[in-house]
């Protein structure tokens, strides 16, 4: 079986053999194809944990022909044994033996394995601005997740990061439409196309379609609204992207757009997705998200109505989780000629056809000896260098890279020695596993800079609270006899809702802290540990230096220790506005009519080098017409002493437009390694159509004639288009 995604003739094939076989099923089967049923629906405990019931594992495959199961947590030999039993009651206890899809939220790495490789979350590794990290990031994660039998992979979000308050900007590559489109379809390319020999292809998940993150009040699924044009122009290019990348399966949004419930929307899910997008792939809801229409959003009088709204409005699958209604609630619309039969013939077609494509009628078992391939040190050393690439060094008063012989560092703060907190949520379990059951052997930041460190230089002490006398003493009393205090701040993880916040200030008891540590009178460097960026603008004051770590993942702790005593150069730039205000959090694509307040400006990110951009041209000063290139070139050179990667940020201003333009909006992004005194010159194509336009609100592309500006760095050249 080829690894590549499947050409044409690999397509038609699986559709031919989907028709076949959908003309063998009866309408019972058929809409047990239609339903995606939670592990916990099927376990002895009735939790994600890994032990079948054999009786309702056989309710939902064999009475109720339930074609696709979801999310559980273990080691990946029970993953494997438990999948293997699954597949084996579908296969040979079934009627038409269809193969199951099983489905997991592997958002940053193989998150529910135990010895899965955690990566850092998307926010942290847009931060990179490296496609090529991203694509190996993906590889690793497809090989540990298929080598346990699961095919298919609710990643990645696509949703731009809109509302800082948004409890799911951690998952987010940042709130550049153009970062997170590349960075999308490279996870998606790079994941659907990495199989090895034998074992099984894979289907990565756009989610949540569309509009999710744009919510008035910032708490996760409450209602959006989004004009069409603000929605073609920064909420489509990620999902147009991830199709053109060959995405088979997308995920709707939970929320509401525009007054309507996405789930119910049929101008959203099949007038834009599937018409608009050409989105030909499997639709599948998010969880319970049919019931959701009813108790949540008030969209529909009951379940069996909703169920009609959502099989209309496009969904090809429910995420039904725990309860059958949805089988029921179907086959009595049909039956009353409410939905034809036509209709859930469409669904099932293109999930038989996924199915097909992804090879699980040819063998739907992961290999034994595929186990191996998981949590290697490889796998764990990649992590490190995708942390390493990815932290941004937003402050430093001279104080980094710091020397672990001869300096002594005290460290405190809630992430300073927990595994929970460097991993982040969707870690073993939803908002991310205790300690205990955290991997053995991670380091946390206490380990990982004590094993550098020279005997005596470093101390860590638990946090403080106020009003722990004791505690309080001991850390001034340790303060004294050390060079320098490592702060870790900023909230610990959550998940979805549970996330939601009405401040984006940081926790008061994170400013006491700081201020425990400054009025020692040494040096502090803060590690902000966080989803989102919280409102730091007192600590980024007075600290002496500050990095953006958000979740690092697995390997975070060593990258940590690598940039804090110099071994790593830090590479990475801000992928959002880090806002100085809670009531003013414009992005940087704003309009001129605004004004943008950042704390720190996205793109921003400091190196332990120097870098001078100069020499910058156009091939042109006019460009005729929407057929003619132009070239634009200039000169980077690492003017340091120390080698190092620059994030090189390409920005084109529209000085005139109908629909009124951002001052400047993300053209090309490419990271650049330079020795010290290296030059290298850069060259970057802008093509009028491509990246001059704009849409309308029905998507049409306009382009208008006038000037333009190429905005590199602290360089910028006009340009003339005559169209
Ligand atoms: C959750 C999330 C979605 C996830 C799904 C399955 O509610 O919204 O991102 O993939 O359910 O766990």
């Amino acid at each position: 079986m080829s690894c590549s995604s499947s050409n044409m003739h690999e397509k038609d094939d699986a559709m031919n053999k989907a028709d076949s076989l959908l003309n063998l099923m009866t309408l019972d089967e058929k809409i047990g194809q239609m339903t995606q049923i939670c592990f916990s629906t099927i376990t002895l405990d009735g939790t994600k944990n890994l032990e079948l019931h054999p009786d309702s594992i056989r309710k939902a495959i064999v009475h109720y022909n339930v074609g696709s199961f979801l999310s559980g947590t273990g080691s990946a030999r029970n993953w494997l044994d438990f999948i293997s039993e699954m597949q084996q009651i579908a296969l040979h206890e079934t009627r038409l033996g269809i193969p199951l899809l099983i489905g997991v939220d592997h958002i940053h790495g193989a998150n529910y394995i135990d010895e899965g490789t955690f990566f850092p979350h998307h926010l942290t590794i847009s931060c990179s601005f490296d496609t090529s990290l991203v694509k190996q990031y993906a590889r690793i994660t497809a090989i540990e997740t298929s080598s346990v039998g699961i095919s298919w992979n609710f990643a990645p979000v696509l949703d731009v990061g809109i509302n800082p308050y948004w409890p799911r900007y951690y998952e987010t590559f940042g709130e550049d439409p153009m970062v997170c489109s590349m960075l999308g379809a490279a996870y998606i390319e790079s994941y659907q196309n990495t199989c090895r020999d034998n074992s099984m292809k894979l289907t990565a998940c756009g989610k949540h379609f569309i509009g999710y993150s744009d919510t008035k009040s910032g708490w996760d699924r409450t209602p959006a609204e989004i004009p069409w044009q603000k929605l073609y122009e920064f909420h489509v290019p990620p999902f147009e992207n991830a199709i053109k990348a060959g995405v088979k399966t997308m995920m709707a949004n939970s929320g509401e757009v525009n007054g309507q419930p996405v789930h119910s929307s049929r101008e959203l899910l099949t007038g834009l997705l599937q018409n608009k997008l050409n989105f030909e792939g499997v639709l599948v809801t998010d969880i319970k998200d049919i019931q959701k229409i009813v108790e949540i959003h008030a969209g529909a009088q009951n379940e069996k109505e909703a169920t009609l709204l959502s099989v209309n409005a496009g969904i090809d699958m429910s995420m039904a989780c725990n309860s059958f209604d949805f089988i029921k609630y179907l086959k009595e619309l049909v039956k009353e000629g409410k939905i034809s039969e036509e209709r859930i013939n469409l669904s099932v077609k293109k999930i038989l056809r996924l199915k097909y494509d992804l090879g699980l009628f040819e063998n739907a078992y992961a290999e034994e000896q595929s186990l191996e391939m998981i949590g290697t040190s490889e796998h764990r050393k990649f992590a490190r260098k995708v942390a390493e690439e990815s932290v941004v060094l937003l402050k430093n008063e001279g104080i980094l890279p710091m020397d672990p012989y001869r300096q002594k560092i005290l460290l405190t703060g809630f992430a300073a020695h927990s595994k929970k907190m460097m991993n982040g949520a969707w870690t073993l379990e939803w908002e991310g596993a205790e300690e205990k059951r955290q991997p053995g052997n991670m380091p946390t930041l206490t380990e990982a800079l004590e094993e550098k460190m020279a005997d005596g230089h470093f101390h860590y002490i638990p946090v403080p609270e106020p009003g722990d006398e004791a505690l309080i003493k001991s850390f001034n009393a340790r303060a004294k006899s050390s060079d320098v205090i490592l702060l870790t701040l900023g909230e610990k993880p959550y998940s979805e809702f549970k996330g939601n916040i009405t401040n984006l200030k940081i926790d008061p008891q994170h400013e006491w802290l700081f201020n425990l540590a400054k009025s020692t009178g040494k040096p502090v460097i803060v590690l902000l540990i966080e989803g989102r960026p919280r409102l730091i603008n007192d600590i980024n004051r007075n600290c002496d230096a500050l990095l953006f770590v958000g979740y690092p993942g697995i390997s975070g702790a060593r990258a940590l220790a690598n940039i804090l005593f110099g071994e790593v150069n830090p590479s990475g730039k801000l992928s959002f506005t880090y806002p100085a205000s809670a009531n003013h959090c414009t992005p940087y694509y704003r309009k001129h009519s605004e004004k943008y307040t950042p704390l720190y400006p996205f793109g921003h990110g400091l190196s332990y080098t120097s870098y001078k951009y100069s020499n910058l041209k156009l091939s042109d000063s006019i460009i005729h017409g929407d057929k003619q290139n132009m070239a634009v070139s200039f000169n980077l050179t690492n003017t340091g002493e120390k080698p190092g990667k620059e994030v090189v940020l390409i920005y084109i201003q529209d000085e005139v437009g109908k629909i009124t333009r951002p001052v400047r909006k993300l053209a090309f992004f490419r990271k650049v390694d330079l020795q010290p005194g290296e030059t290298k010159e850069l060259t970057f194509m802008i093509e009028p159509v491509k990246n001059l336009s704009y849409p309308d609100e029905s998507g049409n592309k306009i382009l208008e004639g006038g000037y333009f500006r190429i905005i590199v760095n602290d360089l910028e050249r006009r340009f003339y288009l005559d169209y």
